[in-house]
């Protein structure tokens, strides 16, 4: 299984800009065949990197979605109008949803079953914050994250998720998690998987870790067992600090 490298430009980049960065990174693209790459552009950026990815191996994610498979939802985006351009990912949870605009487990668990139901693939986003971690219930919250995003999904749809551990500190500060830290969270969602689904279903779930990856210490993190990609935020947003990124995951998954 190819760890999975995803970049996440939350509230950045026009169409102009997204076709520019499609068109530089897809250059590169032998240079980093061993890892799954998947950019997560803005809604209005996604006709543009489709139509510019178009038969690349790159693939396309959204940023979120809509609970609701259609209606009078003012503002809101479905699951089919994201497959319409070719989106095969949804980042379901990010934190800044979570801490921002208030999203709660049951939000996200009911974002989860319409875009497994719809056929997309969640990135599910899990992680504690400073202040949790201080007192001491990293553990606890992300289990709590997990059963509550995952109440009433099947195993035989968890193959198709995709869980990224993004602890709220990590995010956007330079600060990454160790290695340590990042392999004991990893393992904890492993372990949380393999006892609910089984570690037949479970075995298919990437985790992911995220929180001021670069290209620099890209290395350290997908070549822990447990973490098999990373979802990337600033880093993401040129297509040369990207494609170095993917060319290190590439060496560091090789070796
Ligand atoms: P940074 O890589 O900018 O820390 O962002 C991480 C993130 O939130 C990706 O979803």
């Amino acid at each position: 299984m190819k760890p999975i490298i995803a970049a996440n430009w939350k509230m950045h980049k026009t169409a102009a800009e997204t076709t520019e960065f499609c068109r530089a990174i897809r250059k590169e693209e032998s240079a980093f065949s061993g890892v799954e790459t998947l950019v997560c552009p803005p809604f209005t950026a996604l006709a543009a990197a489709s139509a510019a990815l178009k038969s690349s191996h790159i693939k396309l994610g959204a940023q979120n979605m809509d609970y609701e498979s259609r209606g009078a939802r003012t503002g809101e985006i479905a699951a089919f109008m994201l497959l319409e351009f070719g989106v095969e990912y949804v980042i379901i949870g990010h934190s800044e949803r979570r801490h921002q605009m208030g999203e709660d487990d049951d939000l996200v668990r009911r974002k989860i079953e319409t875009a497994l139901g719809a056929g997309l693939k969640p990135i599910l986003c899990v992680g504690e914050t400073e202040a949790e971690r201080e007192q001491g219930s990293t553990e606890q919250v992300i289990k709590k994250q997990l059963s509550g995003a995952l109440e009433g999904t099947e195993a035989q749809h968890i193959s198709s998720l995709v869980v990224a551990y993004e602890p709220v500190w990590a995010i956007g500060t330079g600060k990454a998690a160790s290695p340590e830290d990042a392999e004991n969270a990893a393992a904890l969602i492993r372990g949380y998987l393999q006892d609910r689904f089984g570690s037949v279903s479970a075995a298919g779930t990437r985790i992911q870790y995220g929180g001021s990856v670069k290209a620099e210490n890209i290395g350290s993190f997908v070549s822990l067992p447990p973490v098999q990609g990373a979802l990337v935020g600033g880093a993401s947003l040129e297509a040369d600090s990207f494609s170095a990124l993917l060319k290190a995951a590439g060496e560091a998954v090789a070796n």
